[in-house]
C-alpha cells in the first residue's frame, strides 16, 4: 500500500495533508509513505522531518502511489500523473466546480471531499469542516484585534480607562463559538447571533449575550443534519433591522455565515458598515462563498467608509502549523476506517455511509448523489 503525500501547487495553500507524526502511523499501518519534496515547508515541517519518521522524499512520490493525500483538489496537470484507481483525498470543493468533478472521474481515480463527510458522532475525528473552522473562528479575532486601533480589555489605569471592545458574532456554529471564547478571553463584550435556535444556549454558556429574531420561522430553521436553512425574504428583513440597530453600536463585527452548498447569505449592508464609528472591524469569514459583508474584498484588507473590512482568504492558513496538523490527524482516521489492521491492506467498505458520503468519483463516474449527473426520467 503505497501513500504519497503532495506538494500544494496553489500558491496560497501552506497546509499539508500529512505530518511526521501521522506519517508514523501510516507506516505503522502498513503503508509505504513517499512525500513530495518540501511539502510540509510553509507548515514548518522539513523534509527530513519526514524522513526521521520513516518516509521517503521523491519528486515522483504520487507516480503509482494508491493513495493521494492533499489538501485542495489536484489540478488537471496532477491528475495526468496519478495511476488509475488511485485513491485522492482532499478538500475538494465540489459545489459549482461540475467541470473539476468530470475530470477526477475521466482520470479514473476515485476521489473523497472531506468536506462532504456526514456529521456523526463516530466521524467527528476526521471532520476537517471543524478542525478547520474552529481555527479560523480563534484567527479571525486576532486578525481584527490586529487590525483595531484599541484595546479589547477594559483597562483602568492611572492615566484614565480603556473600555473593553464590544464584539458581534454572525453565525455560531464551529468557527463562530470559538470566535466568542476567543474575544472573551481577550475581554472583550461578546455578542452572537445566529438562525438556528440550538446556538442560542451555547452562546450563553460561552458568557457570550443571544440577539435574534425569535419567531415561528427561527424556531424550525435547522435541518436534520443540523446545518442552517436559507431563511425567508421576510425573516431576512426582519433579521437586517435588528442587526442593523445592534452593528451601530459594536466595535467588531466577524462573520461566519454559511449555508452549505448555496452562497453566503448577504447579512451586513453598506449602510450598517457606515453607521459603525471610525476605527471599527468587519472580519468576513465567508468571503469565499461570496460574503457577508457588502464591499468585503476577497484575499483584502478594504477601508470602507468609517471600517476596515478583513477578507483574507484560506484563514485556517494563516495557522499553518496548527491547521495541517489538525488536518493530517482527520485525513489518518478517516484512513484508517479502510485500512484491516491485520491484513494492513485496504479493505473498503463501500456501503460505510462514511464512505458514501465523501466519494465523488469511481469507475470514470461521478458517484455522489448531490452531483451526479441527471439521467433522464
Ligand atoms: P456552517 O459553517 O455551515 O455555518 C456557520 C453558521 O452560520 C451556522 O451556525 C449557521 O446556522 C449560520 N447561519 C447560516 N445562515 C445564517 C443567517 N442568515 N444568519 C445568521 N447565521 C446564519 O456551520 P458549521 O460550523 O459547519 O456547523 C453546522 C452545525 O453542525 C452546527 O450545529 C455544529 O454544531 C454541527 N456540527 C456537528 C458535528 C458532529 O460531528 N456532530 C461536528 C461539527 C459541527
Amino acid at each position: 500500500m503505497k501513500v504519497a503525500v503532495a506538494a500544494e501547487i496553489d500558491a496560497n495553500e501552506p497546509r499539508v495533508a500529512a505530518t511526521p507524526e501521522t506519517v508514523k502511523k501510516l507506516i505503522g499501518l502498513g503503508a509505504n509513505v513517499a512525500v513530495e519534496p518540501g511539502a510540509g515547508i510553509k507548515s514548518g515541517i522539513l523534509d527530513d522531518d519526514y524522513a526521521a519518521a520513516g518516509a521517503t522524499v521523491a519528486k515522483d512520490a504520487v507516480t503509482g502511489a494508491d493513495i493521494v493525500l492533499k489538501v485542495r483538489r489536484p489540478l488537471t496537470s496532477e491528475l495526468a500523473r496519478l495511476k488509475k484507481g488511485a485513491f485522492v483525498i482532499a478538500i475538494m470543493d465540489p459545489y459549482g466546480h461540475e467541470d473539476a468533478l468530470r475530470a477526477l472521474a475521466n482520470a479514473g481515480v476515485i476521489a473523497f471531499a472531506m468536506e462532504l463527510l456526514p456529521r456523526i458522532t463516530r466521524a467527528q475525528s476526521m471532520d476537517v469542516l471543524s478542525s478547520q473552522a474552529n481555527l479560523a473562528g480563534y484567527r479571525a479575532v486576532i486578525d481584527a484585534a490586529e487590525e483595531y486601533g484599541r484595546a479589547f480589555p477594559m483597562m483602568m489605569t492611572a492615566a484614565g480607562t480603556v473600555p473593553a471592545a464590544k464584539v458581534f458574532i454572525m453565525g455560531v456554529g464551529v468557527a463562530g463559538l470559538q470566535a466568542i471564547a476567543t474575544a472573551r478571553r481577550l475581554g472583550a463584550i461578546v455578542t452572537a447571533t445566529d438562525v438556528r435556535p440550538a446556538t442560542k444556549e451555547q452562546v450563553e454558556s460561552l458568557g457570550a449575550k443571544f440577539v435574534a429574531v425569535v419567531d415561528d420561522e427561527f424556531k424550525a430553521a435547522e435541518t436534520a443534519a443540523g446545518y442552517a436553512k436559507e431563511m425567508s425574504k421576510e425573516y431576512q428583513a426582519k433579521q437586517a433591522a435588528l442587526v442593523a440597530e445592534h452593528i451601530k453600536k459594536q466595535d467588531i463585527v466577524i462573520t461566519t455565515a454559511l449555508i452549505p452548498g448555496r452562497p453566503a447569505p448577504r447579512l451586513v449592508s453598506k449602510a450598517m458598515v457606515d453607521s459603525m464609528r471610525p476605527g471599527s472591524v468587519l472580519v468576513d469569514l465567508a468571503v469565499e462563498r461570496g460574503g457577508n459583508i457588502e464591499g468585503a474584498k476577497p484575499g483584502e484588507v478594504v477601508q470602507s467608509g468609517p471600517a476596515k473590512i478583513v477578507g483574507y482568504l484560506n484563514v485556517p492558513g494563516r495557522l499553518a502549523a496548527s491547521a495541517s496538523a489538525l488536518y493530517a490527524k482527520n485525513l489518518l482516521t478517516f484512513l484508517e476506517t479502510m485500512i484491516d489492521k491485520k491484513t494492513k491492506a485496504l479493505a473498503v467498505n463501500w456501503e460505510d455511509e462514511i464512505i458514501k458520503g465523501t466519494m465523488l468519483t469511481r469507475d470514470g463516474a461521478i458517484v455522489h448523489p448531490n452531483f451526479k449527473p441527471k439521467t433522464a426520467a
